[in-house]
């Protein structure tokens, strides 16, 4: 067993579920504590005088954190990075005046990725999902969502959702597969109605059926948006894929109010992601349900909207609430949670101790996870970031800089 020592603090979300409310500014917080890893898994967290002697006697390593602050890793469970090629002239126009909704109508926007995604080999597809996690891992990620959703056809969804299981067998971070066909209609399919509904039987005819039967994906998400997928379209693509063994996700109320997160607790979906558009009926909704309500800052942000989540209203009417990048070369092109985390506080007005409950534990209970990662406790699978702090508040007062200096996921060291 490996003794983790020197810790300044352990700050951490405890539980093998959802915390709603005032719990979500509850952590367990111990100073000058440490860490026992058993192979894989946490043995011990806590003061070095509470350690049990049967434990004490099993220790054959030493970790020195040097004054560290340990958290569990964030889980990022909203991330679309099996992608090809990057937006950056269309993100300068938009410094320009020109809005994401401009550039999409003009050619750009998803369908441009989905051009370059399809040209892309399936290795290519690897190499950038491991570029990407390996940032994630520097940053303090070691649980991530991955989606599809830049093929839009049968063969490049099942490429991107290979790319991800193959990246997954080496990637420092764990990564959860979610089928995300209905993100855009291809450019083979967005004249008329008829092409349109083509579409959707596409991907419940064909699409979900064969990442099913080859097993690529947990989840399946669709895009509820006017002048995107409609309600109607969104809920058979969600209820065939949930038929099929895949529990929905919704992106949900990010441009404009499709009553999308009423929908999503109406399906039992898992999460309800975005929700800058979302009314007091969905929040009531979210409220009264287990879907999670996933929350994207960075998207706010680098949209250059005011216009963000009401985290705060969210939380004080008792829905579970989670935080996510959105990682995407379009609308976030950031791996970094500890920036969400940031933007979380100085915008959504969340507390620094609700913001990392929403990052880790909150994250990990949206991908069904709960019971095994998300918080630094005994049993759980050894999963934790050391930030150069005296305590967890530095996470957002000492802003801007990466404050992680070494990673452990299954009790193993992935980064740096
Ligand atoms: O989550 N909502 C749609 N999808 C992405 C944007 C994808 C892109 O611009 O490539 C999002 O914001
Ligand atoms: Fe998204």
């Amino acid at each position: 067993m490996l003794l983790v020592r020197n810790l300044s603090q352990i700050a951490t979300p405890t539980g093998r579920g959802a915390v709603r409310g005032t719990a979500m500014r509850t952590l367990n917080v111990i100073k000058d504590g440490v860490i026992v890893i058993d192979g894989e898994r946490f043995a011990f967290a806590g003061r070095e005088s509470d350690l049990a002697p049967s434990v004490r006697s099993k220790i054959d390593g030493d970790f020195d954190a040097r004054g560290a602050t340990a958290i569990p890793g964030f889980v990022d469970s909203h991330t679309h990075i099996p992608f090809a090629g990057f937006r950056e002239s269309e993100f300068n126009r938009r410094l320009q005046g020109e809005t994401y909704g401009d550039i999409a109508a003009s050619g750009g926007g998803i369908n441009a990725t989905v051009r370059a995604t399809r040209e892309a080999t399936e290795e290519e597809l690897v190499q950038n999902v491991l570029a990407r996690t390996r940032t994630m891992a520097l940053y303090g990620t070691t649980t991530a969502e991955a989606k599809s959703g830049y093929g839009l056809d049968v063969a490049c969804e099942l490429k991107q959702l290979r790319a991800i299981r193959t990246a997954a067998a080496s990637s420092p971070v764990r990564l959860v597969p979610t089928c995300l066909a209905a993100h855009e209609f291809p450019p083979e399919s967005r004249a008329g109605e008829a092409a349109r509904q083509g579409y959707v039987s596409t991907i419940v005819g064909e699409i979900l059926p064969a990442v099913s039967e080859q097993n690529l994906a947990v989840f399946c998400d669709a895009f509820v948006e006017k002048g995107v997928f409609t309600r109607d379209q969104g809920e058979a693509v969600l209820r065939a894929g949930a038929a099929m063994g895949m529990t929905p996700r919704l992106h949900a109320d990010e441009l404009s109010d499709t009553d999308g997160a009423a929908l999503a607790a109406s399906l039992g979906a898992a999460s309800a992601d975005h929700l800058m558009y979302i009314s007091d009926r969905g929040i009531a909704a979210l409220a009264a349900s287990d879907t999670v309500a996933n929350l994207l800052p960075a998207t706010s942000f680098f949209l250059m909207s005011d216009r963000y989540a009401p985290g705060r209203p969210l939380i004080d009417a008792g829905a579970v609430v989670s935080l996510s990048t959105d990682c995407n070369p379009g609308s976030s092109m950031t791996e970094s949670m500890q920036t969400v985390i940031q933007l979380a506080t100085l915008r959504m007005k969340l507390t620094v101790e609700e913001a990392l409950t929403a990052a880790t534990l909150n994250g990990a209970f949206s991908l069904r996870m709960a019971d095994e990662i998300g918080s630094i406790e005994s049993g759980k699978r050894a999963d934790f970031v050391l930030i150069d702090a005296p305590g967890y508040l530095h996470l957002v007062y000492h802003f801007g800089i990466n404050l992680v200096s070494a990673v452990f996921r299954d009790g193993r060291r992935v980064a740096p």
